[in-house]
This record gives C-alpha cells, structure tokens and sequence, in this order.
C-alpha cells in the first residue's frame, strides 16, 4: 500500500497508517473504554486508554481486554499530579480538612444537595494517593504497553523506567516552561494542548502555543491537541510543526464512547460559547459544558479551592448526581470544537473522514498560486 501524504514520523515510530491518536480521557473510564480505543487503532490511528481514576487491577484488566480486540500498539494516559502534594492521601482525612479550614465551602457544597434534589451521599473511591499513581504505572511497565501518556504534572519519575522496557513516554503541557522541563525530563513526545482543548486546560492557544513548543523542544516530537475534528484543523496541526493530532473531543461523540448519553446530546446541542472554563470541579481550570452547578459555583461568591481539595468537595455531589441518573449535574469536558460536532458515528468514521479529508485539503493548497 503506497503512503499518504499525512504519513509522519510519528506514524514510523508507532507503526501506524495515520498520525491521529485518541487522547486518554479519564472521566472514570467511559469516555475511553477499550472498545473505542481498539476501534481507533483498527481504523489505523493509535487509541489511548485514560485511565486516571482507576485502581491498578482496573488498569490491568482494561489493557488485557484492549488486547483481545487489537493486535495494533495502544497507550495509557495516567494523571499525573504537578506534585505530589496534590495526591489524595485518603478522602476522609481531606474532608475533615476541608471542614475545618474551609468551613464556608463545605457548607456550599453541601447546599448543593438540597438545592438539586439530590440524597446525601460519599464517593468510597480509592483516592488518587501517591501509591495508588504508583502501582497505575507499575502495571503500565509489567505490561509493556507501548506507549505511556502523563496527563497535568510530571512524569520524569517514570522516564527511566519506561525506557528499560521500551515504553515510549508523552507529557501533555500547555506552555512552553513546562514543555522544556519535560523535554529535559527525557520524554519522547510533547503534546502540546492549547486553551480551546476540552478537560483541564491552560491559557494558551494552540496558534501562538505549538510552534512555539516546537521551537522550543526541538528534536523532540509534538503533537497538537484542541479543537483537532476534521481534516482542516488536522492538517492545521501539521502546518504548526506538529507530527501528529491527540484527539478528545471529536471522538467523544464516537459509538464506542462511553459516556452519558445526555453528555452526548449536550455536545451536539452546544455552541462553541457553551464549552466554558470552571474550576467548580476539579479545582484546576477545566473546559466544561456549561450547567447550573458550575453557574451556582460562579454566584456563591466563593472561589473554588485548590486541586485537590475542590474534586474531593464536589466528588461526593458527583457519586450522588450519578446515582440519582442527573447527569446534567455532573461535569462534561468538551472543547470549544464540541460547537462544530452534530451526530454521532462509528469512531472508524470520524478517523477515515479526518484523514481523508486532510489529504483533499494538502492537495488543494498544493495547488493555491498567490497572485501578485
Ligand atoms: C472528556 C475529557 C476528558 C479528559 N481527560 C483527560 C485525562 O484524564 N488525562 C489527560 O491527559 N487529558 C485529558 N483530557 C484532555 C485530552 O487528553 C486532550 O488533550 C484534549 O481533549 C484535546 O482537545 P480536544 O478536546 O479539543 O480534542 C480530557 C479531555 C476531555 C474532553
């Protein structure tokens, strides 16, 4: 089969037909679950299972099941805090701290409950400890997984690691400080992710952002990530100095996807405005699809605590809202690009369409002559 004319070093490296690789989401394992991350590397790109918030047996057990249904390289994408002081060390214990240092935003968030209608009720989840990132990563290394992904902080701990078993390692950064210091770190990609981006997401757009990363980190690879869904912000990505596209949002909408399907209708009916920044959930600035708990946030007058004092706070309201079936209360992370996504399709669509039309459009600006 002759190349494409997307093909990229990338493609080389991972051996894979297109330069496309579904970003991990975490969002308790739904956004990515096995059969779409298998799904992306089937129709020739490379899948990434984000698996955050699942204990290291969950991990395991999802990249056996990915496994079984691919024979092609796929990643894990694990959050890694900045430091591990933002490491949960055991949610009775930062409740208890939230209650007694910050007693007006235990009140608020407890408000919450009342004023949606929802039962009081405690998330029992395994708190995101350094333990717990620590045995994620040890199953990541005993499985030999191709491609490990640290989402926000730092992964330099596992760089050494990772090259002993042949793993290849991605940080995920949103400015040029902390693309260096990975790089430095020893990471064989950047991904750089730009402020229209959905999930946790820094200030900067992904114009000024990736060739400024590019410049910055040179030799090493970057990839481009936010508002990346058809072949034009595709082969834009390209055009920044990027040698592939990491893709949330557009496969959000994927059959294969795993999240609530009223988050999937949200995304088909919201406008690019309605994918807002909150820090009502997670403490961090995230991309959300706008709703009334981030509203209720916004008009309490309170700021959201740090990360992560505010997703311990808001993590109980979340288990409630899920066990009550309200989804529209829970937080749904989008990018901007959401505005432009209408219909749900097979995630072998989404990628065929991307690619190809990304090859219709190098064609037709190999042709452009500028008149002068
Ligand atoms: C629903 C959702 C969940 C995400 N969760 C994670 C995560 O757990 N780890 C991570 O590194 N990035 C996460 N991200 C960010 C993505 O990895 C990626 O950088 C982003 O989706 C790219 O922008 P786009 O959404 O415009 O395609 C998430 C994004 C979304 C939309």
């Amino acid at each position: 089969m002759s190349k494409s004319i997307l093909h990229t070093s990338l493609c080389d490296d991972f051996k894979i037909e297109h330069p496309v690789i579904l970003a991990g989401m975490g969002v308790k394992g739904m956004a990515t679950p096995p059969k779409l991350v298998a799904a992306v590397c089937n129709a020739g790109g490379m899948g990434v299972l984000g698996c955050s918030w699942l204990d290291h047996n969950e991990v395991r057990r999802r990249i056996r099941e990915t496994r079984n249904l691919t024979d092609r390289p796929f990643g894990v994408d694990l959050l890694m805090p900045a430091s591990m002081a933002e490491a949960v060390p055991d949610r009775a214990e930062v409740r208890a701290r939230i209650q007694r240092d910050f007693p007006k935003h235990a009140a608020f968030a407890r408000s919450l409950f009342d004023k949606f209608g929802l039962a009081h009720m405690t998330d029992d989840r395994a708190a995101m400890s350094a333990e717990f990132i620590r045995r994620q990563v040890d199953v990541c290394l005993e499985e030999r997984i191709p491609l490990f992904v640290a989402g926000l902080g730092d992964p330099a701990w596992v760089v050494p690691m990772a090259r002993q078993v042949g793993m290849k390692v991605m940080g995920l950064v949103g400015n040029v400080r902390n693309a260096e210091r990975q790089a430095k770190a020893g990471v064989d990609y950047i991904i750089a992710q730009g402020y229209e981006a959905g999930g946790h997401t820094g200030r900067i757009a992904n114009f000024p952002l990736i060739p400024m990363v590019v410049d910055a980190v040179k030799p090493v690879p970057v990839l481009a990530a936010g508002a990346i869904a058809d072949g034009r912000t595709l082969v834009a990505g390209l055009a920044l100095g990027a040698v592939g596209a990491w893709v949330g949002t557009a496969f959000l909408l994927a059959e294969e996807s795993g999240i609530y399907p009223r988050h999937q209708e949200e995304i088909i009916i919201g406008a690019a405005e309605d994918f807002v920044i909150t820090r009502a959930y997670t403490g961090k600035t995230a991309r959300d699809y706008r709703n009334d708990v981030i509203k209720a946030w916004d008009e309490s007058g309170l700021s959201p605590l740090p990360m992560p004092l505010q997703g311990v706070l808001m993590d109980d309201f979340i288990a409630a809202a899920d066990a009550a079936g309200r989804a529209e209360l829970i937080n749904n992370p989008v990018g901007q690009i959401g505005g432009m996504l209408k219909r749900r399709r097979p995630a072998r669509d989404i990628m065929m369409s991307m690619v190809q039309e990304a090859e219709q459009v190098l064609e037709q600006l190999s042709k452009v002559r500028v008149a002068r």
